[in-house]
């Protein structure tokens, strides 16, 4: 006999182990069933979701792409710097005395640039390439100097030696301030001391110089030196205790108290 087709007997007492029975199966058929929505309101799969947002992304980006949507650009105001809170110590590279920094601007370009035949000390090796030490080429007149290293140099040499083919240009890539702070340094390191410094302007006075030689392209000679070249460079040298810029070797303000 099933439980619903049974009807209350009201004599008898209730089998409480039966209704207590009844009472959880109903309970568990209860929870097994679907929890109905209202039509409309019916919760989407997950799937459709992630469908969605997968969607949004690729058209967000599509959108976006012209630097609109997604673009954080005009969040920042080009080129602003944030000032150094009060009394912070100042920020970025300190200005250098002249000297200094030219020197420590040339001693980078003399280690790419020269040191390979001319030697860490410069002394050159006795046989293929000279010494770069007490040269008088080197401590004389600026401009002969310069045009050695645009030009190169076909023997013979401040010695009156030769050696081989000669030394090629050494011009290509150097910005006027790499010419100025290697001049600066090789005047006054190993054992050099011409004590001055040459200034970026120099440099630069040196390559119009330079470009406009007759024998442009070919190898300096001690005949073209001494007709053509035998001049202080255009231009002061600087004063080797003015503040300078460490890395644009500019003048820079003197420095606030
Ligand atoms: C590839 C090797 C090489 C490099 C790199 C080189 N030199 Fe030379 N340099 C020579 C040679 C060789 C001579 C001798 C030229 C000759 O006899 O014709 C010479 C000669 C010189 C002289 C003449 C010295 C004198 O007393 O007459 C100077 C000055 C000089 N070099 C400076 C430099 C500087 C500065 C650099 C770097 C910017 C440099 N050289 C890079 C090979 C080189």
């Amino acid at each position: 006999m099933s439980l619903s087709k049974q009807k209350p007997d009201l004599e008898d007492s209730i089998n409480v182990t039966e209704a207590h029975g009844r009472l959880v199966r109903e309970a568990a058929a209860c929870s097994r069933e679907k929890r109905l929505a209202a039509n409309g309101s019916e919760p989407i799969s997950l799937w459709v979701l992630a469908a969605c947002g997968f969607v949004a992304l690729i058209a967000g980006g599509i959108l976006g792409g012209g630097g609109k949507l997604l673009a954080y650009g005009s969040t920042f105001r080009p080129g602003y710097v944030r000032d150094p809170a009060p009394g912070a110590a100042a920020q970025g590279a300190q200005p250098k005395e002249a000297l200094a920094a030219y020197m420590a601007k040339g001693a980078k370009i003399y280690s790419a640039k020269c040191q390979g035949c001319h030697g860490p000390d410069a002394k050159g090796d006795g046989a293929n390439f000279p010494s770069l030490a007490a040269s008088k080429w080197v401590i004389g007149e600026t401009e002969r100097f310069a045009m050695i290293i645009l030009n190169g140099l076909q023997g013979p040499i401040s010695t009156g030696k030769s050696y081989g083919a000669g030394m090629a240009s050494q011009g290509a890539g150097l910005s006027p301030e790499d010419l100025a702070g290697v001049m600066t340094y090789v005047r006054n390191n190993f054992g050099n001391s011409t004590g001055d410094v040459i200034s970026a302007e120099m440099a630069k006075a040196a390559m119009g110089i330079s470009d406009a030689r007759t024998k442009k392209g070919q190898q300096a000679t001690a005949d073209e030196l001494a007709a053509d070249h035998l001049k202080a460079l255009p231009g002061e040298a600087l004063d080797p205790k003015m503040m300078v810029d460490p890395i644009t070797l500019a003048p820079t303000a003197a420095p606030k108290p």
